[in-house]
């Protein structure tokens, strides 16, 4: 099993909340690792489709099975997120807690892919993005036209202190030019 620094309650809530901001759908949350963010999403699968945990160490994924019995967990690597099959018209929230950063390039770049693959395809879909990077960097860049980053928290009690990223359509203006 990785070492890992799990999340704190605070930075847990700060991602519940931005996941609850508007109709969740499916949620799906990968690399759940001790299961600190999975425990404060939870409670709220009674307003969801669906809740899917992808988590590649079996370790990890053993232990998020046992703790909770009432999701889907895969323990399959997150550049596979895109072959969930779903209607075609139910919007997905996507929590990740992949360390990009840190994560070999291409496997980074696979997962990246995976995911926009996943949002795009699915309508009023988000990626939700914890970094403990500078405040200012968003977690990736090369996102699709018509997509922005919204800084949603910067949550200063979580060690390090980390800021939660959103990754969502970007509203059109009034003249239909994003
Ligand atoms: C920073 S830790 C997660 C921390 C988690 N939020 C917690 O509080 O315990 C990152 C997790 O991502 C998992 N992971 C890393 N690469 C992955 C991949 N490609 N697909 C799925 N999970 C991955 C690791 O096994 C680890 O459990």
């Amino acid at each position: 099993m990785g070492a890992i620094a799990p999340a704190s309650r605070a930075l847990a809530r700060a991602i519940r909340d931005e996941v609850l901001r508007s109709e969740p759908g499916v949620l799906i949350e990968v690399g759940a690792g001790t299961g600190a963010i999975t425990r404060a999403l939870a409670p709220a699968l009674v307003a969801l489709d669906r809740f899917v945990v992808f988590e590649r160490d079996p370790e990890f994924a053993e232990l998020l099975r046992a703790s909770f019995p009432q999701l889907e967990v895969l323990n399959h690597c997150a550049s596979r997120v895109d072959l969930l099959t779903m209607a075609a018209d139910t919007p997905v929230t996507l929590v990740s807690s992949l360390p990009l950063l840190s994560m070999p390039g291409d496997e980074a770049r696979d997962c990246i892919e995976a995911m926009l693959t996943l949002i795009a395809r699915q309508p009023r879909s988000r990626l939700i993005q914890y970094t403990y990077a500078a405040r200012h960097l968003r977690p990736f860049s090369g996102i699709p036209a018509g997509w922005r980053w919204r800084r949603s928290a910067s949550v200063w009690a979580n060690l390090p202190p980390a800021t939660v990223w959103a990754l969502e359509q970007a509203p059109l203006s009034h003249n239909g030019i994003h």
